[in-house]
């Protein structure tokens, strides 16, 4: 049990106007629409515009959550946003979008924990909101992956696309939404998914991908199907109630062959599980609020629900977080 004091009280997305179809990508390298739809479940993802960078995104998302929930983010204290694609090394994506918003005073911080980052914030969040050290946090996750991904490699290019999601987490004793989390990190697997940065060694390796995501795919699949299914379980062990009792699962939208596997591991039905990975590709931090919001605007969510949300990916890191649903 998280002994929590916070409450998600809103949340909102955005993601970019152009899509980049199966059917495009097979102009750009060779793979056809039935491959990528056959081992990935994909068929389109967003593109950011030249000019369109993380922070936009985020600011946009923010905008949508205001709009759609007619709150105020004036007395936010805190802003994190979770993201792998920095408009820059500094400042931070989180100074940038508290510019935009005009939010005089808040904190603001990026959190790098790649496709688990959504995850992450939002026990970051709880535990700030909870201990009292802050009233009102924004938690986004964003990203403009298209800007590192290597468009002549057709294993990863057809994956990754743009997006984000934000959403409020607010002090309420009365009301919490965490129940219960489980996270962790192997960082011995870094090299089976990386982006260079600075260094050009991991682990004592030669890294090659200058700028660009490199990964084996098939030792993150391994990988992730393996563990998830262990980790939705620790997170349960720490919780007030059993896998069966949860209304919603939304793992982390990768790959849409991952998710049925995971599902049919741990034994969570496929029908209640949510993810955006069909049209919006893997968009890395941004996939879990994304899939939440479709969701929602779809009228599956209802109050009271309890949704498990299970990030997982770069680094190699996990996180898995239960959430009492009460907007
Ligand atoms: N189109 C057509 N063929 C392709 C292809 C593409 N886009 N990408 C790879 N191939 C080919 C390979 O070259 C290989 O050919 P070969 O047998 O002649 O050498 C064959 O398909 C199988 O390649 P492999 O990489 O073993 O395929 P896979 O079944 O593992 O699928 C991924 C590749 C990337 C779709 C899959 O491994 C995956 O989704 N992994 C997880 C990635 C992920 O989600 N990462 C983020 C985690 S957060």
């Amino acid at each position: 049990m998280m002994n929590s004091k916070a409450r998600i009280t809103a949340i909102g997305s955005y993601v970019p106007e152009k899509r980049l179809s199966n059917y495009d990508l097979e102009k750009m390298v060779d793979t056809n629409d039935e491959w990528i739809v056959q081992r990935t479940g994909i068929k389109e993802r967003r593109i950011a515009d030249e000019n369109e960078y993380t922070s936009d995104i985020s600011y946009k998302a923010v905008k949508n959550l205001m709009e759609r929930y007619d709150k105020s983010v004036d007395d936010v204290d805190m802003i994190i946003v979770c993201t792998l694609t920095p408009d820059f090394k500094t400042p931070s994506v989180a100074s940038l979008v508290q510019a935009k918003l005009g939010i005089s005073h808040a904190g603001a911080l990026d959190l790098n924990v790649a496709c688990a980052g959504f995850t992450y914030g939002l026990y970051v969040a709880n535990g700030l909101v909870s201990s009292g050290l802050n009233k009102k946090v924004l938690v986004i996750g964003a990203e403009t992956l298209s800007k590192v991904t290597d468009y002549t490699d057709r294993s990863t290019c057809i994956l990754f696309g743009d997006g984000g999601g934000a959403v409020l987490v607010e002090y309420d004793e009365q009301q919490p939404s965490f129940l219960s989390s489980h996270l962790g990190s192997e960082g011995e697997r870094a090299k089976s998914l990386y982006c260079t940065n600075l260094s050009e060694t991991l682990n004592g390796e030669e890294l090659i991908g200058s700028g660009c995501i490199v990964q084996n795919g098939r030792e993150v699949y391994k990988w992730a199907v393996t563990t998830a299914p262990k980790g939705m379980q620790s997170v349960m062990n720490n919780a007030p109630m059993e896998l069966k009792d949860v209304d919603w699962f939304v793992p982390h939208s990768a790959n849409l062959r991952m998710i049925e596997s995971i599902c049919e591991k741990s034994g969570f039905p496929i029908e209640q599980t949510l993810y955006s990975v069909v049209n919006y590709g893997n968009t890395s931090s941004a996939s879990i609020p994304l899939s939440l919001d479709k969701a929602l605007r779809e009228g599956k969510i209802k109050n009271g629900d309890k949704v498990l949300l299970y990030g997982f990916g770069g680094g190699l890191a996990y996180a898995g977080i239960l959430i009492n649903w009460t907007i």
